[in-house]
């Protein structure tokens, strides 16, 4: 699949609308030319999951990936730091999307390690080959499976890596089951994901802007598969005990996420990726109503906009644990 220009670089001299209706329609063509899910995900429990990164969510997470690497870049710094990737280590990176942690945790193991990255989006996983091909690493390593089940060879890693790519289990006891097996005695657990929309202006501003268009969301369990299905620390803990994790740890982050460079970039951003962009998906959106949609953002966050740009603050957890 060709790499889909920025959203950012389909700024016409139109103005912003016509700017959002041009980004609409590229991602519009993308996604009807994204493969079907691949067969893992079309397992019955995993098929929305599967679903929603190949096809619907994957050519906005492809087209935002640079500038989404640099807004989580505090984030991934500090798992990364956390972690302790050394020379020579085995590293799984799960839910890897574009690639950029597999990137980042490169630069820690050398060459005489390896990083896996496993992802169950295959346009994402494309894109992540793309960058570790232009990069000229032959030591990292892109699988497109589901993690939940994927059967990596035994007690092989040292690291077990996600920036926020592991909440999207159906089946989440499983699955850190399944991945446990695959580490080394002495392996570890690191990774970053959310602490609840209620923590999380960067999320939460954003998407309580866009209500009065949305429609009502379907009813949903707050912790099935979604960004914030891992936010409520105990049952991380209890999730990780019961899968033969030794001395889980959660320890609270906090950020200032960049946003975009005025309000009319962060309204971009915050409908293409994240909890609002999931309901827009869900509705259905009309680029009429995904205009609609940004243009709250935009009103509820130009007071905020400061000649450096617009940030919110956003709170993680960074996981850990052993085997
Ligand atoms: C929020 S994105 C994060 C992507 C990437 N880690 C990053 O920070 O840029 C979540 C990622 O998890 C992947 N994912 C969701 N369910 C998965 C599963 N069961 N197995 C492997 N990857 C999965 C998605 O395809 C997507 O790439």
């Amino acid at each position: 699949m060709p790499r889909p220009a920025p959203i950012q670089s389909a700024a016409k001299p139109g103005g912003k609308r016509v700017r959002l209706l041009t980004a609409f329609a590229a991602l519009a063509t993308i996604v009807s030319v994204l493969p079907e899910p691949v067969k893992s995900a079309t397992d019955p429990q995993n098929a929305a999951q599967g679903a929603y990164w190949n096809q619907q969510a994957a050519a906005s997470w492809i087209a935002l990936q640079d500038r989404l690497d640099k807004v989580f870049e505090p984030l991934t710094r500090r798992a990364i730091a956390a972690a302790s990737p050394r020379p020579g280590e085995r590293v799984l990176d799960i839910g890897c999307g574009c690639g950029g942690t597999v990137l980042a945790l490169a630069e820690h193991v050398g060459t005489g390690g390896h990083v896996l990255g496993v992802d169950i989006s295959e346009p994402m996983s494309a894109r992540a080959r793309q960058r570790i091909a232009a990069a000229g690493y032959t030591n990292l390593e892109i699988v497109v499976a589901d993690a939940g089940n994927y059967a990596f060879a035994a007690g092989e890693s040292d690291l077990l890596f996600s920036r926020f790519g592991v909440m999207f289990f159906p089946d989440p006891a499983a699955a850190l089951a399944n991945l446990r097996l695959a580490m080394r005695p002495g392996g570890r657990l690191q990774w970053v994901v959310w602490r609840p929309l209620t923590d999380n202006p960067w999320f939460r501003i954003p998407l309580e802007a866009a209500l009065p268009v949305l429609p009502p969301p379907a009813p949903a369990d707050p912790f099935g598969p979604g960004p914030f299905a891992f936010a409520d620390p105990g049952r991380v803990i209890h999730l990780l005990q019961a899968a033969g994790w030794r001395n889980p740890k959660l320890i609270g982050n906090e950020a200032e996420l960049a946003l975009g460079s005025d309000p009319a970039a962060a309204a971009e951003l915050c409908t293409w990726v994240g909890p609002l962009a999931r309901r827009l998906i869900e509705a259905h959106a009309t680029p009429a109503l995904h205009q609609a949609a940004c243009r709250c953002v935009e009103r509820a966050l130009r007071a905020r906009a400061t000649a450096d740009g617009l940030a919110l603050s956003a709170s993680v957890w960074l996981v850990s644990a052993e085997t």
